[in-house]
């Protein structure tokens, strides 16, 4: 066959295409982002002529799909209880949060249970990661080291070796000698990708693979290649904590919400299967300008805490930052307090955090983020063993959310003897914890000050 050339352009921050150089891409808004790539059709069309067979539905997924546990169990959550054989998972982050780190493990766990494992090392040499290795305590010989870049070359190793799980660490530094473009580019991330995938299904080869992104997200990565893979996995957190989050964001295999976290320390990461108490651990006196939230996270309730203060602002326009919330709720919450509450933040600089790293993106967050800020604003604190969850409308009326059950016996474990929540909920109170409702959002703050 010959393979006939095409010139695209191609946007290197989200992937769009254009026949010609673009100075501002008209997807995502990015300047000078284009860069040529040369498609080659016979890439695309060369395994199109392979015998395709229709399978029943009858039988299709008639064997329950066998999973092969990680070893490292807060991992094993997250995919849905282990990797599904040929299956290909992306785990993304930013650079030095610990992705590398938990593959070694994994490929430690994994291959001490039997099965072979190929890591790919395109980042690191192998002297590099035979040092982390050590200080994570993995040295099984049935984890071979590549250092390789071209994918051609990992397959044609993969197809001599048969290992059970590959290890692709990563995808920015893997390149298709059949392609043009340099690696990490959009192009190559996602011819690799494409082949890896295709590697994964034919030989039945549980593929994963890292994914740099940058805070914004930005760079050719995982977002370009979401759509591609069958679960994808972010690893979120701040370097400077202890805690790291590794969160499902796609799955085909199992649910999409769950969270895994784990605590990087001296040799490597282990799972924290109860994080409330760490989490809550510094609120060790009643100050102002710190509520406790009862978050469900996945399947799993937690307590984290919400912190706020309210100074006087020097600038013109005030500042109201969040850290691990999102801005608009806090806008939102801020504007509801100073309407249907009659407090005033005019003048005043907002920060709000959540405590220990966390990223808290549940409407629930509302309630205990306006106890927060209230308590704040007039330096009252709430009181230690008070938790709140619930969202506020923009009516001021607070609404109940799922989980209420789960929410109280999580805080009663931990040492909350009141929960508030909306009004509608009927949750039985336990032994330790009682559920207060609260109708409006005026009603949750006459509780401080
Ligand atoms: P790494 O897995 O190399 O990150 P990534 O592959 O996501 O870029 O982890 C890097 C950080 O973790 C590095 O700053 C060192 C730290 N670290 C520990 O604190 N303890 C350990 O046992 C290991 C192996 C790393
Ligand atoms: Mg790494």
């Amino acid at each position: 066959m010959v393979a006939k050339e095409r010139i695209t352009w191609r946007c290197q921050t989200c992937g769009a295409g254009a026949p010609r150089w673009v100075g501002r891409c008209g997807e995502c808004g990015e300047f000078g982002t284009y860069v040529e790539e040369v498609e080659s059709s016979t890439v695309l069309t060369a395994r199109s002529a392979s015998a395709a067979q229709a399978v029943s539905l009858a039988h299709a997924g008639a064997q329950s799909t066998a999973r092969l546990p990680t070893g490292v169990p807060e991992l094993d959550r997250v995919l849905g209880g282990g990797l599904v054989k040929g299956s290909l998972v992306l785990l993304g982050g930013e650079p030095g949060i610990g992705k590398s780190t938990l593959l070694l493990q994994v490929a430690q766990a994994v291959a001490e249970s039997g099965t072979g494992v190929l890591y790919v090392c395109g980042e690191e040499s192998p002297d590099q990661i035979g040092l982390r290795a050590r200080r994570v305590g993995a040295d099984a010989e049935a984890v071979s080291l590549l250092p390789e870049l071209d994918v051609g070359a990992v397959e044609s190793v993969v197809r001599a070796a048969k290992p059970g799980v590959v290890i692709i660490d990563s995808i920015q530094t893997a390149f298709d000698p059949d392609l043009a473009g340099a690696p990490g580019s959009v192009g190559q991330v996602r011819a690799c990708t494409a082949r890896l995938m295709r590697m994964a299904k034919e030989l039945g080869v549980t593929t994963l693979i890292v994914g740099h992104v940058t805070k914004e997200g930005a760079i050719a990565g995982p977002r370009v290649l979401e759509h591609m893979v069958d679960a994808v996995l972010y690893f979120e957190g701040d370097r400077d904590h202890a805690f790291r989050i590794v969160r499902a964001v796609k799955n085909r295999f199992g649910s999409a919400s769950e969270i895994g976290i784990f605590e990087m320390g001296e040799h490597g990461l282990s799972g924290v299967g109860s994080p409330s108490a760490g989490l809550i651990s510094e609120r060790t006196e009643a100050v102002s300008g710190s509520a406790v939230m009862v978050a469900v996270e996945g399947s799993r309730p937690l307590l984290v805490e919400i912190q706020a203060l309210v100074t006087p602002s020097y600038l013109p326009t005030p500042r109201r930052l969040a850290t691990g919330i999102e801005t608009g709720r806090l806008l939102q919450v801020v504007a509801v307090l100073e309407r249907r509450a009659g407090l005033s933040f005019a003048g005043q600089d907002v920060h709000v955090a959540v405590a220990g790293g966390l990223r808290i993106s549940e409407p629930a967050v509302d309630l205990p983020l306006a106890l927060a800020l209230a308590s704040a604003l007039r330096d009252v604190a709430v009181p230690l063993d008070l938790a709140a969850f619930g969202e506020i409308g923009l009516t001021g009326h607070v609404r109940a959310v799922a989980h209420a059950e789960a929410r109280l016996r999580e805080a009663g474990r931990f040492g909350m003897r009141r929960v508030l929540g909306a009004q509608s909920l009927s949750a039985p109170a336990t032994e330790e914890c009682q559920l207060v409702g609260a109708n409006t959002i005026q009603e949750a703050v006459g509780l401080v000050g």
